[in-house]
């Protein structure tokens, strides 16, 4: 966690606020280097080597003295004029130094240190007088570069038909990465294991570990005005990728105006998993807080009409089985109070909602939902309402109506949305990918739209979280992932449970995810789909501490959590945290993380299809005795027999106990400790 540099101006810091800055003074704008610049990280142990080689820049990493990414090329192709891959010139490296440390609204940790040591490099093509800049950041934690086409003559309109970024990795490396792909699921698969060299496509993030046990994340930062960036390994070049930028319809990668600065592309690096899993780098990489005003933001947990509808007991669509009734709405917001949760959601509020979903206007409740009913009655139990805007792909009817939609929200005092696009995407009368430059400006828009109106974000089917909730922190959470839904499908087992000792370490790098856990009645099946949770009730409540998301599910339904004896650990869990830490973790197999907000912790431990006993060092908690509530697999629980039963104990520990955790495959157990009287 990142230390306070002050303990007087972090006391006088408000939310979003950068609470001590130091954009030191630039150690020395060189003239023309040689042409070769290297920059090292503050603890001097990550070195990036910037170089042009045959007119191509180049770059290399090394940590600890050991090549991490061997030479790779950059660059990039505008339409209609000679590659920026080669030709070009270095013509000067200005160096400055970054050290902040700024609040988060909310976030993994309270505090976050953003250190870093940065160097601009300015280059000409002499040939075309074409001026391309490169701006690389070294961190202790990672390294993140990006172009900047600075303004000049002949480029007031210009077209990007390629990106030429390499990533020269370890081909031998042990990798975690999904298919890259253009369609709205393509985030929405299980990670598959490979060698590096055995990968023809990725998605990022991207993940690996070295045979040096190095630990390394491609990804990129700050994804603004731009298509999102895939990877294409190079086939004569084992382990060396290439970036691949979605196309727009007309084949183009990107359509830009004057100076402009591409997303950063990022490599989080580190010597253990949780080097990765802890660290701030893709959010550093992004601008500070736009927003003037957070105070309506409001992390916290949230309930709703959802879980019922996937299950097939009840439905989107009106009729007698129909799921969002006021009544029923009602029911939730009644398990919102008891639960400690900020919010409820209802899936089907609204006309035309399910079925083809055509014809929804986003502001007409159906008959039997009584929209200021449910507000009055939410109010009354100081719970908020999150309004379902499924776009099922009709985007240009949510663009041009977006403004309406969300200020009759704001009057009626919603302040959150889950919007959704699933299956198409038609914007600008074209069916393309969520992915591409267009899709990428319309989420944002949506963001910035929603901000004025005090309004929070959960984005399903959209695109990659890039840290830009540091500049919007109402850009809550998203989907972006295999979630709960998965288990609904029938197919190869659901989410497999090594999924999640994977995605700490892959999909959350980049942000929040709404994963959307806490299905205590695994097995429950009312509409006999032949599917279930493929894990025990215990890890549900596991999932808490390795999963972050500010809006964070409890997705079961009001009986279920009545019946069940776990829903004890879920009253009053927090969704935004000061501290973080991932313990023991081998990606793939088991996960160890611990979160702390002020003087409770919540430790969750998963495994894969596989039993284990861990042992789990306390030291993390503070001086003195706490009381430990254990949340375990009872003796007799089993993933496929016997999922339900829980075990709850409680003990008095110590920084200094060693708890052994015995897991059952598909198993986990939720620890909440706090500080006891003594
Ligand atoms: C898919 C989303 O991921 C899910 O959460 C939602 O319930 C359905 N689409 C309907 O919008
Ligand atoms: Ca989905």
């Amino acid at each position: 966690m990142a230390e306070a540099p002050n303990r007087r101006a972090v006391l006088g810091a408000t939310a979003g606020a950068v609470l001590a800055g130091a954009l030191a003074a630039p150690a020395g704008a060189s003239a023309v280097p040689r042409d070769r610049v290297t920059i090292a990280s503050p603890n001097g142990r990550l070195l990036v080597t910037v170089r042009v080689v045959d007119g191509r820049l180049c770059y290399q990493v090394a940590r600890n003295g050991r090549n991490l990414v061997a030479l790779s090329g950059l660059g990039l192709d505008l339409a209609g004029r000679p590659s920026l891959t080669g030709g070009l010139v270095l013509e000067s490296a200005r160096r400055r130094t970054i050290d902040e440390t700024w609040r988060p609204v909310w976030g993994a940790d309270a505090l976050v240190r953003n250190q870093a040591r940065e160097c601009v490099l300015r280059t000409v093509q002499p040939a075309t007088g074409i001026r391309l800049d490169l701006i690389v950041r070294v961190f202790d934690d990672g390294i993140g570069f990006r172009y900047r086409l600075p303004a000049q003559a002949g480029l007031d309109t210009y077209t990007v038909t390629a990106e030429r970024t390499e990533f020269s990795l370890q081909p031998t490396a042990r990798s975690w990465s999904l298919a890259a792909g253009t369609d709205w699921n393509a985030d929405e698969r299980h990670y598959r294991q490979a060698r590096l060299a055995d990968v023809e496509t990725a998605q990022t993030p991207l993940s690996l570990a070295t045979q040096n046990d190095e630990y390394i994340v491609v990804h990129e930062a700050a994804l603004i005005d731009y298509p999102s960036m895939t990877l294409a390994a190079d086939a004569d070049r084992p382990g060396t990728f290439t970036s691949e930028l979605i196309s727009l319809p007309d084949g183009a990668k990107a359509h830009l105006e004057g100076e402009f600065s591409t997303p950063w592309r990022a490599l989080v690096i580190g010597g253990r998993p949780g080097d990765l899993a802890e660290s701030h780098l893709i959010e550093n990489l992004n601008e500070p807080c736009a927003l003037t005003d957070t105070s309506w933001i409001s992390p916290g947990t949230y309930v709703g009409v959802w879980w019922e509808l996937q299950r097939r007991h009840t439905t989107w669509t009106e009729g007698p089985r129909h799921g969002a009734t006021t009544e029923r709405a009602k029911r939730y917001i009644d398990l919102a109070r008891e639960a400690g949760a900020r919010s409820v959601l209802a899936e089907g509020w609204n006309t035309n909602a399910g079925g083809s979903w055509t014809g929804q206007d986003f502001l007409t409740p159906r008959d039997d939902f009584d929209l200021p009913e449910v507000l009055r009655y939410a109010r009354a139990n100081g719970v908020g309402f999150i309004a379902h805007n499924e776009t099922r792909g009709f985007v240009d009817y949510y663009e041009q109506h977006l403004d309406t939609i969300f200020a009759r929200y704001a009057e009626l005092g919603i302040h959150a949305v889950k919007t959704g696009y699933a299956t198409k995407f038609v914007l600008g009368g074209v069916n393309r990918s969520h992915f591409d430059q267009e899709a990428v400006r319309h989420y944002q828009r949506v963001v910035e739209t929603a901000a004025r109106h005090k309004i929070m974000i959960n984005a399903h089917e959209a695109i990659k979280p890039t840290g830009l909730a540091r500049t919007y922190p109402n850009m809550m959470t998203g989907e972006g992932v295999a979630g709960m839904e998965q288990h609904n499908y029938k197919g190869p087992l659901g989410n497999p449970p090594e999924q999640a000792t994977i995605l700490p370490f892959t999909r959350f790098m980049g942000g929040p995810a709404d994963y959307t856990p806490g299905v205590l009645n695994v097995t429950w099946d009312p509409a006999g789909l032949g599917t279930r949770v493929q894990t025990t009730s215990a890890a549900q409540l596991a999932l808490y501490s390795v999963f972050f998301s500010p809006l964070q599910m409890l997705a079961d339904t009001p009986e279920n959590y009545d019946a069940h004896p776990g829903f004890a650990y879920l009253r009053d869990i927090p969704a935004s945290w000061d501290e973080t830490r991932f313990l023991d973790c081998v990606i793939g197999d088991y996960t160890v993380a611990a979160r702390r907000k002020g003087d409770t912790w919540y430790l969750g431990a998963i495994t894969d299809e596989h039993d284990r006993t861990l042992r789990v060092p306390l030291r993390f908690l503070g001086r003195g005795p706490y009381t430990a509530e254990i949340y375990s697999d009872a003796a007799d629980t089993s993933w496929h027999d016997n999922p339900l039963p829980i075990d709850v104990r409680t003990r008095t520990v110590r920084a200094s106990t060693v708890l052994e955790l015995r897991l059952v495959a598909g198993g986990g157990t939720a620890i909440r400790f706090r500080p006891a009287p003594h």
